[in-house]
C-alpha cells in the first residue's frame, strides 16, 4: 500500500501490526498508534514543535544517571505514575492506600534495630516514628519489613548531596517486632521541590506550575503472603497538600505531627521533650 495521507495512515500502521505474534505487544502497539495519531491530529504540531518534542525527550534521557531519573519525574509530574499505581492497587476495605515510589528509593539501605536513628549526617527537629503493621482483620504481622526514606529539613535526600549514596542517611530497613510494631528516630522532613534543573523543571515552568511536594516520609512495607504497600505518610498542615506536583496525596495518608511534652513517647520510648511524634498504622491486604 502507498499514498498515505492524514486520513489513511493510522489504519495502514495498524494493519502493519497484524503480524505481531505476542498478543499483549500487539494490543499495546495498536493502542499507542491510535492514541498517538489522535493526539497529533488534535494538536496539529508544526515541524518545529515536533522537533522540539523530540529534543525534549532526548534531553530527558540525557539527564538520567545513577542518581537522577528524569523519566520517572516526567511520569510523576504528568500524573502517569499515580494512574499506573491506581490501576494496579485496587485494594478494598481498610488496606493502606498506596502512592508513588519516587526516584529516591535505594534498595541497599542499612538494616537497623528498632529504635535506632536513621539520621546521622543531618540536623533538624527530632522526630520519633511509631507504627504498626497488621492484616485487614487487625492481626499483627510480626517481622514485616519496613523500608523508609525521607528528605531532611531543607528538603534534600542523601542522594542529592555531594556524598550521595555513600551517606545512606535518612533511610533504613527495619523488621516489625512480634506484635507488628516498629519505631525509629529521625528528623522532621520538610516540603521540597522535585529536582527542577532539567527538562521536567522547564516543562513545569512552561505550564505555570510549582515543583513542590508536601513534607512526607516514604514507606515500603512487605511481608510474605501479603501485597507490598509503597506509600508515604504526609504531615498534616503542609501548604502543598492540595497541589502536590506529582498528585500523590490521599486523605488517609495524612497524619498529625504531635509534640511529645514529656520524656516518654505514647508507646513507651524515651525521647527528649519536644520531640515530634509521627504515628501510623499500616494495614496490608493478603496476596491476591
Ligand atoms: C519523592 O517523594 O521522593 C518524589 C516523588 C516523585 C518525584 C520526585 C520525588
Ligand atoms: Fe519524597
Amino acid at each position: 500500500m502507498r499514498n498515505f495521507n492524514e486520513d489513511n495512515i493510522t489504519q495502514a500502521v495498524l494493519e502493519r501490526l497484524s503480524g505481531c505474534e505476542n498478543e499483549r505487544t500487539r494490543q499495546i502497539s495498536e493502542a499507542l498508534v491510535r492514541h498517538l495519531h489522535a493526539f497529533l491530529k488534535e494538536i496539529e504540531p508544526t515541524e518545529a514543535e515536533w522537533a522540539g518534542a523530540i529534543d525534549f525527550l532526548t534531553r530527558t534521557g540525557q539527564m538520567c544517571s545513577e542518581t537522577r531519573q528524569e523519566f520517572i519525574l516526567l511520569s510523576d509530574t504528568l500524573g502517569v505514575s499515580m494512574l499506573v499505581d491506581a490501576l494496579n492497587h485496587r485494594f478494598t476495605g481498610n488496606a493502606t492506600e498506596t502512592t508513588v515510589l519516587g526516584p529516591f528509593y535505594v534498595e541497599e539501605a542499612r538494616d537497623l534495630p528498632l529504635g535506632a536513628s536513621i539520621s546521622h549526617a543531618s540536623d533538624g527537629p527530632a522526630m520519633i516514628v511509631e507504627g504498626s503493621v497488621s492484616d485487614q482483620h487487625g492481626e499483627p504481622i510480626a517481622g514485616a519489613l519496613i523500608e523508609t526514606w525521607h528528605a531532611d529539613d531543607h528538603g534534600f535526600y542523601d542522594v542529592q548531596r555531594e556524598a550521595g549514596l555513600t551517606a545512606l542517611d535518612m533511610r533504613a530497613r527495619f523488621h516489625a517486632d512480634e506484635n507488628g510494631r516498629f519505631w525509629f528516630r529521625s528528623i522532621v522532613p520538610a516540603f521540597y521541590p522535585i529536582p527542577n534543573d532539567g527538562p521536567v523543571g522547564k516543562m513545569l515552568d512552561a505550564q505555570g506550575r510549582h515543583p513542590y511536594r508536601p513534607a512526607h516520609v516514604h514507606f515500603k512495607v512487605s511481608a510474605p503472603g501479603f501485597e507490598t504497600i509503597v506509600t508515604h505518610v504526609f504531615i498534616e498542615g503542609d501548604r502543598y497538600l492540595d497541589s502536590d506536583v506529582v498528585f500523590g496525596v490521599k486523605d488517609g495518608l495524612i497524619a498529625r505531627l504531635e509534640t511529645i511534652e514529656g520524656s516518654m513517647s505514647p508507646a513507651g520510648h524515651e525521647v527528649t521533650p519536644g520531640t515530634a511524634l509521627l504515628a501510623y498504622p499500616f494495614v496490608l491486604p493478603a496476596k491476591r
